[in-house]
């Protein structure tokens, strides 16, 4: 990747921490919060959330009680959840890269790998991820990874009206083409240097590491477009309505797909 296209991204154009709120993606962190609920495993929980940016789920993993250690390689995102001071659990942050963790074998109940794997173009790179996570987990511990779909970009400028807008076609061209993200121009609201993943790939470069995958979910489905519902999650009954709606059609292949967000998840 260029890794300084990245960091420079996060350090100094955008504002991670305000990503995830009520107001922005509200659905993303209620989809793979609700996930993470069913797929960790009970007790009191080591957990390295790798790429973890400001932490927002480092906190909300904290705050169940878990020991929660965050690694990012951008000092902005590292000092902002430094700062975080869970009741419950508790949450170290550090800097690092999710190719070589600085962090024992076997070290780990869980992995999150919540965005490095979108941010590296390179297979090769992306494989190596997986590889840190299976050497750090236990065995038998679990590894959740964030990938954006090939289709996100597509979906995005539809939805945003900005397909005709100077250039676009020809960045949404070449994430459809081969996944290969790139804003040179720094063009607001157009991410940084990424990856996007057609579905079927994710599983390959999980097994080229000797992870087998357990199975892979689509995150928001047609509720990552809607966003006048976003609105609606205030009320805790429609709120629990679209989520278990979403979780009776998570492993669809056509809601996969649709998904901005595909979560996979896999056994060390
Ligand atoms: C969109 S943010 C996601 C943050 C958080 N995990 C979440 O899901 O809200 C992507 C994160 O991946 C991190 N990242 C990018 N490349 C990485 C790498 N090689 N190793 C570790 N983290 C990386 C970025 O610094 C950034 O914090």
């Amino acid at each position: 990747m260029d890794a300084n296209d990245v960091v420079d991204f996060y350090q100094n154009r955008y504002d991670e921490s305000g990503r995830l709120t009520k107001a922005n993606n509200q659905i993303e962190f209620l989809r793979t919060t609700d996930v993470l609920s069913r797929c960790l495993p009970p007790g009191r929980l080591r957990v390295l959330d790798v790429g973890g940016g400001a932490g927002v789920y480092a906190e909300w993993l904290a705050e169940q009680g878990h020991e929660v250690t965050l690694i990012d390689p951008v000092p902005r995102h590292v000092d902002a959840a430094s700062k975080i001071t869970p009741v419950n659990g508790s949450l170290a942050a550090k800097l690092g890269d999710a190719r070589a963790l600085d962090e024992p074998d076997d070290s780990t109940d869980v992995v999150l790998l919540l965005g490095p794997l979108y941010h590296l173009p390179e297979r090769a790179d992306r494989v190596a991820v997986w590889a840190e996570a299976e050497r750090v987990c236990s065995t038998g511990g679990l590894i959740v990874a964030a990938v954006i779909s090939r289709f996100a970009s597509l979906h995005d400028m539809l939805i945003r009206d900005k397909l005709s807008e100077p250039g676009i076609v020809d960045i949404v061209a070449s994430d459809l083409r081969d996944g290969q993200h790139r804003n040179p121009d720094n063009v607001e609201g157009l991410f940084t240097t990424a990856y996007f993943h057609h579905p079927d790939e994710i599983a390959g470069e999980a097994r080229d590491a000797g992870v087998v995958l357990d199975r892979i979910i689509g995150v928001e489905g047609m509720a990552g477009f809607a966003d006048e519902f976003q609105g609606r999650l205030d009320d805790e009954s429609t709120r629990q309505d679209l989520l278990d709606l979403l979780r009776g059609v998570e492993e669809d292949r056509s809601i996969i797909g649709l998904s901005n967000h595909i979560l996979a998840i896999a056994n060390a």
